[in-house]
């Protein structure tokens, strides 16, 4: 038997030829060029512009100018070496009302991306939705409207009939507990409403949007893809005598309730009973259940840190240091006596613990839940406070802090494989700095550079290091 070490600082594992390193991005992060080629608005422009809403004010206008650099960003993906790239569709560029027949313009810039992908040997894998809804959608009540779901269903189509010969892998919505609790309940993403109810019936449309995407994605895709969901599975450790119970609150908020009816075709009676003071659920109609229990061949997992809850027991302040941003409403509907302690350290910049073996307890779990699903590290990486020198042949940013917290997650990658899990890739977060949603360009978490003011790209050492580690199939030293 070898010696593990317990921080997951390992070098040396080998992944093997098959696995399949790539990285990932999100349209709104990077694209810019928001009033181009007949994009609308979504509901992202909509609160980036809203005062108070973002850090600095900032806004996804230029971002990274990804749209117009699109050729350069590949050039540097080659350069990598990537496997594959996550990125996702601007539904308002291929939809600018949400609705109604396609724009060309915007399904042409895709196909360009997507030829050039596979132009330079890169596995494209595609989200059908990472948070941009058309504002005129959620004029007409966004995800806590049932229509939403068959909108995004008809998008789905048309996205799929046009890039469906070449599309290798679909996930049809980025982390849906983002889009409902924070969207709707605590108001910390667009649209920033803050109603649990709200964002209880956005989780179950939701759901229903992903299993009508996946049957109109199978209906029109003429090769032979992966169809996926990625979620952003909670950790949820629990401390003393409540721990569990508030633990089992928090995993039917924050997994179960997307889990059970995507890949067992049933809510959790727990869920619907802890929850019965905010909503009665009559939003779920009949038949939904078996229109969101569809096949998929892998569940995607985003993965950054862990928490730690208990019963709040009504006196003293109470502790919710979940992660996210209080903007007045709360993230947890039907939870309210819930607390989330603050977790030991090590921190990243957004103040998330590290914690590596939450990533290896996620995998071995999901692969005892759900036996026979693959699963893909569809997220993980990390925010630091960057600091660039001069490297002599121009600027160096030598960030040891992400090498570290690489290694260390791709070390808790590896220990699941080895305990079985059919773990078959890793997208790191992300290939370029980019805007980090509520938290504008404050928080960098690229493996590439970009210098706000040129748009300059300028690869870190960590891309370096990943660079090596894609080509040796093994975490350098
Ligand atoms: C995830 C999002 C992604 C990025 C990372 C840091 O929740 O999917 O867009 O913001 O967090």
């Amino acid at each position: 038997m070898t010696m593990q070490s317990a921080d997951y600082r390992e070098s040396g594992l080998d992944f093997g030829r098959d696995f399949v390193f790539g990285s990932a991005t999100a349209s709104y992060q990077i694209e810019g060029a928001v009033r181009e080629d007949g994009r609308g608005p979504s509901i992202w422009d909509t609160f980036s512009h809203t005062p108070g809403k973002v850090w600095n004010g900032d806004t996804g206008d230029v971002a990274c100018d990804h749209y117009h650099r699109v050729e350069e960003d590949l050039d540097l993906m080659q350069q990598l070496g990537l496997e594959s790239y996550r990125f996702s569709i601007a539904w308002p560029r291929i939809q600018p009302t949400g609705t109604g027949p396609a724009n060309e313009a915007g399904l042409a810039f895709y196909d360009r991306l997507v030829d050039g992908l596979l132009a330079r040997g890169i596995r494209p894998i595609a989200t059908l939705y990472h948070w941009d809804l058309p504002q005129p959608l959620e004029d007409a009540g966004g995800w806590t409207s049932r229509e939403t779901s068959f909108a995004f269903a008809e998008y789905a189509r048309i996205v799929g009939e046009r890039l469906g010969d070449r599309v290798q892998m679909w996930t049809t919505l980025n982390e849906p507990w983002c889009s409902a609790y924070l969207g709707y309940g605590s108001g910390a993403h667009a649209p920033g409403r803050t109603d649990g109810a709200a964002a209880l019936a956005a989780v179950h449309h939701l759901n229903l949007a992903h299993g009508l995407a996946v049957q109109a994605l199978r209906e029109v895709v003429t090769n032979d893809p992966e169809f996926s969901i990625t979620l952003n599975l909670h950790v949820v450790r629990p401390d003393g005598p409540t721990g569990a119970e508030a633990a089992r609150r928090i995993d039917g908020l924050a997994n179960r309730v997307f889990l059970d009816p995507m890949l067992r075709g049933t809510y959790p009676a727990d869920v619907m009973e802890d929850t019965a003071g905010v909503t009665d659920w009559s939003f779920v109609h009949d038949g939904d259940l078996e229109q969101i229990h569809q096949p998929v061949d892998l569940i995607g997992v985003n993965y950054y840190s862990t928490v730690t809850v208990r019963m709040w027991d009504g006196t003293g302040e109470k502790v919710v240091a979940d992660g996210h941003k209080d903007m007045g409403g709360t993230a947890w509907p039907g939870a309210d006596d819930v607390e989330f302690l603050v977790q030991p350290g090590p921190y990243t910049a957004m103040g998330w613990n590290i914690d590596p073996s939450g990533l290896e307890d996620l995998l071995f779990s999901l692969h005892e839940q759900f036996p026979g699903t693959p699963l893909m590290v569809t997220e993980n990486g990390a925010a630091f406070d960057d600091e660039v020198v001069d490297g002599g042949d121009g600027p160096r940013v030598h960030d040891d802090d992400r090498i570290d917290y690489l290694r260390r997650h791709f070390t808790a990658a590896h220990r699941a494989r080895a305990r079985g899990v059919d773990l078959r890739g890793y997208q790191v977060w992300s290939l370029m700095d980019n805007f980090e949603w509520g938290y504008g360009y404050s928080k960098r978490f690229g493996i590439v550079r970009v210098d706000y003011d040129t748009l300059e790209r300028i690869p870190k050492d960590s891309a370096r290091w990943y660079a090596e580690l894609i080509r040796t199939r093994r975490i350098p030293g």
